[in-house]
């Protein structure tokens, strides 16, 4: 099973996109998973976010993706935007244990995100297209 969505980056894309991934996923795991649902919702503030901070009043111009493959054991988020794509210090950060930043202001999504997930990983393409993707154990 899969199944895509594809969003111009207005103010309420996150709430939009959060919507139908949590009506689509109930439907096809025939189950809500909430961990799943927060970590979705975390890679599109982040995506929504560099989106804003790359274009600004012209980010409705470019699309947040979500595109969702559903086998027997996995399932496998790509979150994507066009935005300015994430540098070096912040895949540093990641490799930072949890209790160190737990109590920062920024940094602690994705580290929260990578504790739920079997796997997480980027991609750059010479588009301009960012995609955080993850893979989880839902069976
Ligand atoms: N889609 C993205 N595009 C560009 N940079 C990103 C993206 N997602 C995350 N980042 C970078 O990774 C950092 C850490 O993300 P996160 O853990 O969610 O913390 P926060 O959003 O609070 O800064 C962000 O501050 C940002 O620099
Ligand atoms: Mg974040």
């Amino acid at each position: 099973m899969r199944f895509q969505v594809s969003v111009p980056c207005y103010d309420q894309v996150v709430q939009k996109i959060d919507r139908i991934t949590t009506c689509s996923l109930k439907e096809l795991l025939e189950r809500e998973d909430r961990r799943l649902l927060f970590v979705i919702h975390e890679l599109l503030i982040n995506a929504y976010e560099s989106t804003i901070l790359t274009y600004a009043d012209n980010a409705p111009k470019y699309p947040i993706e979500v595109l969702i493959n559903i086998d027997e054991q996995t399932v496998s988020v790509h979150v994507s935007d066009y935005g300015y794509g994430m540098n070096e210090d912040a895949l540093v950060i990641l490799d930072q244990e949890l209790d160190g930043v737990l109590m920062q202001e920024r940094g602690r999504g994705l580290l929260m995100v990578k504790k739920l997930v079997d796997k997480m990983y980027f991609s750059k393409k010479e588009s301009g297209i960012f995609t955080v993707s993850i893979e989880k154990r839902w069976n």
